[in-house]
């Protein structure tokens, strides 16, 4: 392009800014919408499985009850976050969660890894009275989430939504959700979620140094990298 040809260029607002707009619009497409579409972006954990029916409740009752306004779902990677909660999270653990529960704000502490910290028999008593457990807590009461029978008329409907944006749920399981949910409470599903949650990877295990050349071994693999299978190409 001349002087000149640029002159003209900026002599036209109008002409410009659409010059201008088309070209941020290139750039956005290249570095943040073709990504969505390149495989090797996600990667897939093959432990990772989709909730079952009545973990699936449960987390319909999180968002219900509105638990990730004052919950995370996200250990970042950070070294605090890590020896506070554990395991810092992989994206692949969120590939059957629609929509992700990250959440941004902890008035309560992350709960990323709470599957299996406690007994369910904890969570019912802290679910009913928090502050029995924590006195200065200002979680509120769901005490009557274990009064309350589940409602599993929907479940089908939720699981075969939940397939057609890939979640892989097959015939047989959908028809056999609505019996697993007969009898339960709001309170058995939504503990059957926290109960789940974070524990679908393999953990990285727990480094044991045997030799001294252990120690020395410069291409030992880092823990993290333990921790997640990443499937072959897809
Ligand atoms: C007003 C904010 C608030 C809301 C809403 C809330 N919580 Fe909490 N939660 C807290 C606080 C604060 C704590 C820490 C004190 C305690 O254990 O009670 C906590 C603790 C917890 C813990 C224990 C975490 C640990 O590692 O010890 C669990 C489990 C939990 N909440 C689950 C839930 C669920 C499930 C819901 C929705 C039904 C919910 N919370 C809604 C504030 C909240």
């Amino acid at each position: 392009m001349s002087d000149q040809q640029v002159n003209t260029l900026e002599r036209k607002p109008v002409i410009l800014i659409i010059v201008t707009l088309v070209v941020i619009l290139i750039g956005s497409v290249v570095t943040a919408l073709l990504p969505f579409f390149m495989e090797g972006m996600e990667v897939k954990i093959d432990t990772v499985r989709p909730y079952t029916a009545l973990e699936l409740e449960g987390r319909d009752l999180y968002m219900r009850e509105g638990c990730n306004n004052c919950h995370t779902q996200t250990v970042r990677p950070l070294r605090d976050e890590v020896l506070r909660y554990g395991e810092f999270s992989k994206s692949g653990e969120f590939a059957y969660d629609h929509p992700f529960l990250w959440g941004s704000k902890r008035t309560g502490p992350d709960l990323a890894r709470i599957g299996g910290k406690y007994p369910d028999s904890w969570h019912v008593q802290h679910m009913v009275d928090p502050r029995s457990i924590v006195p200065q807590s200002n979680m509120p009461s769901y005490a009557f989430m274990a009064d309350r029978p589940l409602d599993g008329s929907t479940i089908q409907s939720k699981m075969e939504a939940l397939r057609t944006v890939g979640v892989p749920y097959t015939d047989e399981e959908i028809a056999a959700a609505p019996a697993t949910l007969t009898g339960k409470t709001e309170m058995d599903a939504i503990i059957a979620y926290l109960q789940v949650l974070g524990t679908m990877i393999n953990k990285a295990p727990v480094e044991t140094v045997t030799d001294s050349t252990a120690v020395a071994d410069s291409t030992a693999a880092p823990a993290d990298s333990a921790a997640v299978t990443p499937a072959e190409a897809r």
